[in-house]
């Protein structure tokens, strides 16, 4: 039998922000519940998050301070980043004065665990423990190895981008003292002043969503029955707490209500509880169980999918927006951050952006616009007025993780502005370095993917009807389409079917492709073409579509393709060339080629011996190449359609076919 030892911080170390005198009471646990649901459609992957839908639907407790003048049996998240060494037994024992029951207390002083950041040390990579709840329905071996692998590289992923001040010692969640105790001694005078007088005698445990947090990840509690005397009773022993973690995940793998409900629910998560400065330390992610034993599952999904919701538990959420604290002007350790208070509001036009230092330097140099109303937009689709999600506005920073609809994984970025939200949360050092380029909207100004904007004709990003073209990176064919995050804009969504230029597989022998000229595999690209073999008489005028054709980089935004039977032919950016044998032109596309190293297919799909995965690899060997490629020209064409089938072959043994959306 153990029991809980109760620090009393005279004067806690006040490194951090003083608190005003409400907030040093007593501390209250931290339950901060937040829902995210992805929702993939079940073509062309789509995906929809609903967190705050689901959200609003969860209780929401708040508060948390860790400097307290008492301290009572429910000391919450004593995280500080910039506390002091947490107290020697000696000095509680002192600092407890009279109230620090005898024997018992001094046994558990060795076992009590303080938790504390530590205050000198460089932040280091977050360390995401994860746990999986026996609870979870049993599953296969085959959808278990499906799940580790998504999750242990979305968590490998963001502890690469995300570094905190390590948690000492191992991380104790808190019990609710809203739910244990059913009253707390008022009086200031009481030697048990703030601390629990009686038990919930219906508290069972502490829940984080739908899983029990086990008894072992949470600190005690006690009851003291009278008002002044030491003497208490245990209600609930100290756990062990789970060492080397800065943030636990709890992962579970269900078949539940909003699963089923929502028939295209990949997964959702929510975060339960925050440190005394606000950082989300645990949380937990559903997967849905359905999703694992698809024939179509899809792996770069899963894991982004798992990151966006990570993204939310830690931070990146409209409930943390006004706890987000500026710590750019304090040294390590955290010490001296201040509140940004209210970050959102609305800009001249009515669009909700959330103005923090990092996010508005980031979109303006995005956007190459000096524009100080550039805050981070927000998702206005299913939110009230004056209201905002916790999603970029996809009109504006499509591809990003963060938007609330994404696309194929390959369009999915890990994008500048977003990393630099996390930034602004406070709670983090982000590694901006591993910004993935967004291209949607680069260098387009201040009115990229307004309203207007969308529709007068000026922006490449957007189109106007439902023709056929090119997704914006290139990577797929597309269509022009709007769904309701767009609100009346359109823009080229990879198709449905066959989309990727990049795919040897995509191949097809049609007559409208052998009249086209289009070539399949991993160099391939998309470009707006109507080309059409001038044997085919009469030619009628057709409008540009997307089409295939194979390219290489030869210099930044400067590129040659080829089409079918054709040699390598220089594709000045913003003009257009014509082919030999050929009626009709090939557009080439400014500034969206051989711009961004790592705008590329999946690594996963590639046949190694066929391509060179760096575009810029080349820009050295351009005449070498250019000869190499013009003399080779139908030679290569044989060997990659040969190469082809044989990798079309290979690539339907492989047991998990990510190929099919
Ligand atoms: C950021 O990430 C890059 C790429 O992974 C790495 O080389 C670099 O050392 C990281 N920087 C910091 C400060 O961790
Ligand atoms: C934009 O282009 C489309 C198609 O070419 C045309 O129908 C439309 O009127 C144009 N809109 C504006 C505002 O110029
Ligand atoms: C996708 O392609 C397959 C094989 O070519 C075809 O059977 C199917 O009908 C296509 N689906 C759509 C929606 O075009
Ligand atoms: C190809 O498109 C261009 C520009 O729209 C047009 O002028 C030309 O007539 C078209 N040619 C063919 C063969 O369709
Ligand atoms: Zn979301």
């Amino acid at each position: 039998m153990t029991s809980v030892f109760i620090v009393t911080y005279k004067e806690a170390p006040a490194i951090d922000m003083p608190l005003p005198p409400p907030l040093r009471l007593w501390v209250v646990v931290v339950v901060v519940v937040l829902v995210v649901t992805v929702v993939v459609k079940p073509s062309g992957a789509l995906q929809r998050c609903i967190f705050d839908e689901v959200q609003a639907q969860v209780r929401v407790v708040r508060a948390a301070p860790n400097h307290t003048d008492n301290l009572t049996n429910e000391p919450g998240l004593r995280l500080s980043a910039g506390e002091e060494h947490p107290l020697t037994a000696g000095q509680r024992t002192s600092n407890q004065g009279g109230r620090t029951g005898v024997s018992v207390k001094q046994r558990h002083l060795s076992t009590r665990r303080e938790m504390t950041s530590s205050p000198a040390a460089s932040p280091q990579p977050i360390r995401i423990h994860t746990w999986i709840p026996r609870e979870s329905d049993n599953i296969t071996d085959a959808e278990r190895s499906r799940l580790t692998s998504a999750v242990e590289e979305a968590v490998k992923k963001v502890s690469s981008l995300l570094s905190v001040n390590s948690i000492l010692g191992p991380l104790l969640l808190s019990r609710d003292v809203n739910k244990y105790c059913k009253f707390v001694w008022s009086n200031s005078r009481n030697a048990n002043y703030n601390r629990c007088g009686r038990a919930n005698m219906n508290y069972r445990n502490e829940t984080c969503l739908d899983v029990i947090i086990p008894d072992d990840h949470l600190t005690g509690c006690d009851i003291y029955p009278e008002p002044d005397s030491p003497g208490r009773t245990v209600l609930r022993a100290e756990g062990a707490g789970i060492p080397d973690t800065d943030f636990l995940l709890y992962l579970h793998i269900r078949s539940t209500d909003k699963c089923r409900a929502q028939p295209h629910v990949l997964a959702y998560a929510v975060h339960c509880q925050t440190d005394t400065h606000g950082r989300p330390v645990a949380g937990l992610v559903v997967i849905c169980r359905h999703k694992l034993r698809e024939a179509a599952y899809n792996h770069q999904t899963t894991v982004q999918t798992v990151i966006h919701e990570l993204f939310h538990a830690l931070g990146f959420s409209k409930d943390l927006f006004h706890t987000w604290r500026d710590c750019s002007s304090t040294t390590q350790g955290g010490a001296g951050c201040s509140p940004l208070g209210k970050l959102v509001h609305s800009d001249g036009s009515g669009q909700m952006r959330i103005y923090s230092q990092s996010v508005i330097s980031a979109l303006q140099e995005h956007l190459a616009s000096a524009d100080p109303e550039l805050g981070g937009p927000l998702e206005n689709l299913h939110v009230a007025a004056g209201r905002v999600s916790s999603h970029w506005e996809s009109r504006v920073l499509r591809g990003s993780i963060m938007t609330a609809v994404l696309e194929d994984s390959t369009t999915v970025r890990i994008d500048p502005v977003t990393l630099a939200a996390l930034q602004d949360t406070g709670w983090y050092t982000v590694n901006l370095s591993q910004a993935q380029s967004l291209v949607w909207g680069q260098g387009d100004g201040a009115t990229f993917g307004s309203l207007s904007n969308c529709k007068d004709n000026s922006s490449s990003f957007f189109c106007t009807g439902s023709e056929l073209g090119c997704h914006f990176l290139h990577l797929h064919k597309g269509e022009c389409q709007t769904d309701p995050y767009l609100e009346g804009c359109r823009v080229f969504k990879p198709l449905k079917n066959a989309s990727e230029c990049w795919k040897g597989e995509n191949t097809r022998q049609s007559t409208v492709e052998e009249r086209s000229g289009e070539i399949w595999g991993f160099e391939s690209r998309c470009f707006f073409s109507n080309l059409t073999r001038q044997r085919q008489l009469p030619v009628l005028s057709s409008p540009l579509e997307g089409r295939c054709y194979r390219h290489r980089c030869t210099a930044p935004n400067r590129y040659r393709i080829q089409v079918s039977g054709s040699d390598w032919m220089d594709c000045p950016a913003g003009g257009t060339i014509q082919i030999k044998g050929f009626q009709g032109l090939v557009s080439c596309p400014q500034r969206r080629l051989c711009l961004y190293p790592d705008i590329t297919p999946p690594p996963g799909d590639v046949n190694p011996a066929s391509h060179t995965s760096n575009p810029y690899e080349m820009f050295a060997s351009v005449p070498v190449l250019a000869f190499a490629a013009a003399a080779a020209a139908v030679c290569l064409l044989a060997v990659s359609y040969r190469k082809c089938r044989s990798c079309r072959d290979r690539i339907h043994t492989v047991p998990e076919d990510h190929s099919h959306p």
